[in-house]
């Protein structure tokens, strides 16, 4: 126990360690591992499942493990039918960040292994929060058209199936290689908040379901995972690249903060920008593409310029998502379709760490105050 003369507050716990983790490492240096292989080694040579299967099994699968998997996943790519009129029937201005963090938390009444928290059955629920986020993603933006979601086919993989669900029509080899390399870089990501939060709901030994809704909450802020539509906000604001410098500048000098730049870990390149700038550029052929790389480029070249930060994983994802199609308010649904992987296995961890998260905090409060009765106050 630490004397309370020696304990110190730290501001949004910057560099305080909470926790031991074994599932990924944010390097300040600029490098990110996943159960200790570096993305950069992964990123273009895995399948996202095969990211999910690392991070929730703790090694990479054989072709057998990962076939079978990738079925389970695909299996269990369906939802309630009470949950799919329910977002059928949710008002068309609600944020779909919303919806999903709403319907996330009803999986839990029509979980067919209810009481059930052994490691087996959480790692069964782990792979079907996996599979159903997505689906609840997809179901989401197909009501809005007043369309149907496609029964996934067998035949498809795992992010061939969600790009299948979400835009109704079969996904080409380079738009299914371009989901694959941006799920599996937002996979996981140390004790970001949002995981984080999910790991402090594990911690009382509350259900799975609880600890991910805590996480989409928490990864709806712009300060995190809802950079991204702030992003593309951005953007689509500045209408000629000639008219970047100026408006960034604008920011800048009312001391602004630039959405999908800065970090908490990072004091060099985010590791996964380089790989979500090369997904854009092989891109950068279809429909507006080119023109908002151009001043991407731009913008990153004026921020470092003036505050010698660099850009984080939402500003080319939000390029990216656009690219393929997907309406900038998915942008951060679409992080989470991801990002579950992420908090389910560190939900697991944490109920193998047994431990409650419960920080002191430093009361600056008054003390005995007198009390004045309602009548004569
Ligand atoms: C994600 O934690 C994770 O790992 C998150 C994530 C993941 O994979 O889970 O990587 C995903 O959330 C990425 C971050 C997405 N958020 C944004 O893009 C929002 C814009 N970024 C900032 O709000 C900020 O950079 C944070 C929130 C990301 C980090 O904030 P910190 O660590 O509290 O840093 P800070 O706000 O104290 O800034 C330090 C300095 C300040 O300057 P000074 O006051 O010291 O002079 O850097 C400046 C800030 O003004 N700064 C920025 C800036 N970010 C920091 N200046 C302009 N634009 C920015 N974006």
């Amino acid at each position: 126990m630490i004397k309370e003369s020696d304990r110190v507050v730290v501001r949004g716990l910057r560099d305080v360690e909470a926790a031991e983790t074994r599932i990924s490492y944010v390097d300040f240096n600029g490098f990110l591992y996943y159960l200790g292989y570096n993305i950069d080694d992964l990123v273009g040579r895995v399948t996202y499942a095969e990211v999910a299967y690392l991070l929730v099994h703790k090694r990479l699968p054989t072709q057998r493990e990962l076939d079978n998997f990738r079925s389970e996943l695909v299996s269990d790519m369906k939802l309630p039918d009470p949950i799919v009129d329910s977002i059928k029937h949710t008002p068309k201005h609600c944020h779909p960040m919303h919806i999903l963090r709403t319907e996330v938390s009803r999986l839990a009444e029509y979980d067919p292994e209810g009481n059930d928290f052994s490691e087996a059955a959480n790692l069964r629920r782990a792979a079907r929060l996996i599979a159903q986020v997505p689906v609840i993603v997809a179901t989401i933006h197909r009501s809005r058209l007043n369309k149907t979601v496609p029964e996934p086919k067998s035949e498809f993989g795992f992010s061939e199936n969600y790009l299948y669900m979400f835009k109704g029509a079969i996904p080409d080899e380079s738009e299914t290689n371009v989901l694959h390399r941006y799920m599996s870089l937002h996979a996981d990501h140390g004790f970001n908040a949002s995981t984080f939060a999910a790991r402090v709901t594990a911690s009382t030994n509350s259900d799975m379901y609880s600890a991910v809704t805590s996480a989409i909450g928490t990864l709806k802020g712009p300060l995190h995972g809802g950079a991204s539509e702030k992003v593309m906000e951005m953007l689509d604001d500045i209408n000629l690249e000639e008219e970047v410098e100026e408006y960034v500048n604008g920011l800048l000098d009312d001391q602004k903060k630039i959405m999908g730049f800065g970090h908490r870990v990072y004091r060099a390149q985010d590791p996964r920008t380089k790989h979500l700038r090369g997904i854009v550029e092989d891109l950068s052929h279809r429909d507006r593409t080119l023109d908002l790389y151009n001043k991407c480029i731009k913008i990153e070249e004026i921020v470092y310029g003036r505050r010698k930060i660099y850009p984080n994983v939402d500003f080319y994802a939000a390029v990216a998502m656009d690219a393929l199609g997907v309406p900038k308010e998915f942008f951060t649904p679409f992080f989470a379709s991801s990002r579950i992987s992420g908090w389910v296995a560190h939900v697991i961890e944490q109920y193998e760490d047994a431990v409650l998260l419960r920080p002191a905090s430093k009361y600056v409060g008054e003390f005995n105050r007198t009390f004045v009765s309602i009548e004569n106050r």
